[in-house]
């Protein structure tokens, strides 16, 4: 049920954005009310809910663009409520859920289904993203007019799981979303060139006798899309861009003025190709994971902005569907409560990236994407209390049967990694601390 803001919480000693020192925070009413130094703060509202935050990082709650939480249709594998569980572990308060569920969600009653459910459930703002076209056929365009006027306000649409391919729908598709400012994000891959493709096309699946998924693939479809996107004035976004390619077709779409933004996986950040010979199903993915030169150029590329946020591709499968043969694998992989960890290794631990700069690419700039006005707010009085703590020493293990999604095929089973949020704050309520989801 979503709960009443009537209630005040008051985090102590946490520093924001990581930076300076320890303050704490008054939240009322779901808003921030007082930002004060350690201690200041000594007579509380009443019923007021108490946190120590023990000197971790205080950041905006995180936003993720890109979950599949599978209802309905798919519910043994993730629900509305798990995913939400997952996300409020993870250190999310908002989540876009693609629409290649069972049915899809191509029309405006599904979509309003969906919205109130994640109202209901409570724990993460739950934001359906509506296919760009009926039952991701690639043929005719969906109801996206409605499904944006609705009680869900869909601004964000993608036929993800799938390319849409022909360039006169994808044209048409543009020029519709642009009349209302949606965007259309692609999920880029030209078909014809990964027919029964399996792993990325270099050198290790060569060796491996796997059949490969050419990084043209990609670029070919994003490439036309940037024109397309130009002559129709439209917002375009690239889903899950995997290649060092595709970072070079941004910046050169960027220097023609197209509107385009871009997402990239923890998973493409961290993994490549040096994993295919575990043959472990877990890591079959779409796109797939490339090479280490690609990890490098997608890493470079979030540090200077031109991939602008993270998205998990959140896609939770059954043991059935991952472990088996490589081949007969589904493609997707667990994302929700290990990306904030996984950035803190790749980007923050490295000293690539600051917890500010984190803030900018899992909470800030996702919001601002998608049009989330309460969302990736600054942390200063008056603001939405939209939060999440996180502690960059917490040390631990992934384990895929203690996660809160229902499947399990996280491709970090056994891992070791450092930070973890550790407080997610949905408008004033608590929804996790340490671990356990508050519902
Ligand atoms: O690996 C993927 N899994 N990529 C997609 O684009 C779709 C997703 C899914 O739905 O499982
Ligand atoms: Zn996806």
């Amino acid at each position: 049920m979503q709960k009443d803001t009537m209630t005040s919480l008051l985090i102590r000693h946490v520093r924001p954005y990581g930076e300076g020192d320890t303050v704490d925070v008054l939240v009322e009413d779901g808003c921030i009310s007082r930002i004060t130094p350690c201690g200041e703060i000594t007579s509380l509202p009443d019923n007021c809910d108490e946190y120590d935050g023990k000197g971790n990082v205080l950041l905006p709650g995180l936003v993720d663009i890109h979950v599949h939480l599978r209802e309905p249709g798919r519910e043994g594998t993730e629900t509305i409520a798990s995913g939400s569980a997952a996300a409020a572990r993870g250190g999310f308060t908002a989540v876009l859920t693609m629409p290649n569920t069972k049915p899809v969600i191509d029309n405006n009653n599904l979509a309003e289904m969906i919205w109130s459910k994640g109202q209901e459930i409570g724990l993460c703002d739950v934001y359906p993203v509506g296919s760009i076209t009926v039952g991701l056929q690639g043929k005719e365009l969906s109801e996206m007019g409605l499904m944006n006027k609705g009680k869900a306000h869909v601004r964000w649409f993608s036929d993800d799981g799938k390319c849409v391919n022909n360039p006169l729908v994808m044209r048409r598709a543009l020029e519709y979303a642009a009349g209302f400012g949606a965007t259309i994000a692609q999920h880029a891959e030209e078909d014809r060139l990964t027919e029964g493709a399996i792993a990325h096309e270099g050198p290790m699946a060569a060796k491996l006798g796997m059949k490969r998924w050419p990084r043209a693939a990609e670029e070919s479809i994003v490439a036309r899309d940037i024109l397309l996107a130009r002559d129709a004035h439209a917002r375009i976004h690239v889903c899950h861009a995997s290649t060092k390619g595709t970072v070079e077709l941004l910046k050169w779409a960027r220097t023609q003025g197209v509107t385009i933004t871009a997402e990239v996986t923890p998973h493409h950040l961290l993994l490549n190709d040096s994993v295919l010979p575990t043959y472990n199903g877990v890591y079959r993915v779409n796109p797939p994971l490339r090479e280490d030169s690609d990890n490098e150029a997608l890493q470079q590329a979030l540090v200077d902005g031109v991939i602008d946020c993270v998205a998990t591709d959140h896609a939770p499968h059954g043991s059935e569907e991952t472990c088996c043969e490589f081949a007969k694998a589904a493609n997707g992989m667990l994302g929700l409560e290990t990306s904030l960890a996984i950035l803190a290794q790749v980007m923050v631990e490295t000293g690539r990236m600051t917890w500010r700069d984190i803030a900018r690419v899992m909470s800030e700039r996702p919001a601002e994407l998608v049009g989330l006005s309460d969302q990736g707010r600054p942390l200063a009085v008056g603001e939405p209390a939209n939060l999440t703590v996180i502690d960059p020493d917490a040390g631990w293990k992934v384990h895929g049967e203690e996660l809160a999604s229902i499947a399990s095929n996280t491709p970090y089973e056994g891992m070791e990694f450092r930070a973890r949020p550790v407080l997610t704050v949905l408008r004033g309520h608590v929804t996790a601390r340490d671990g356990v989801v508050e519902f």
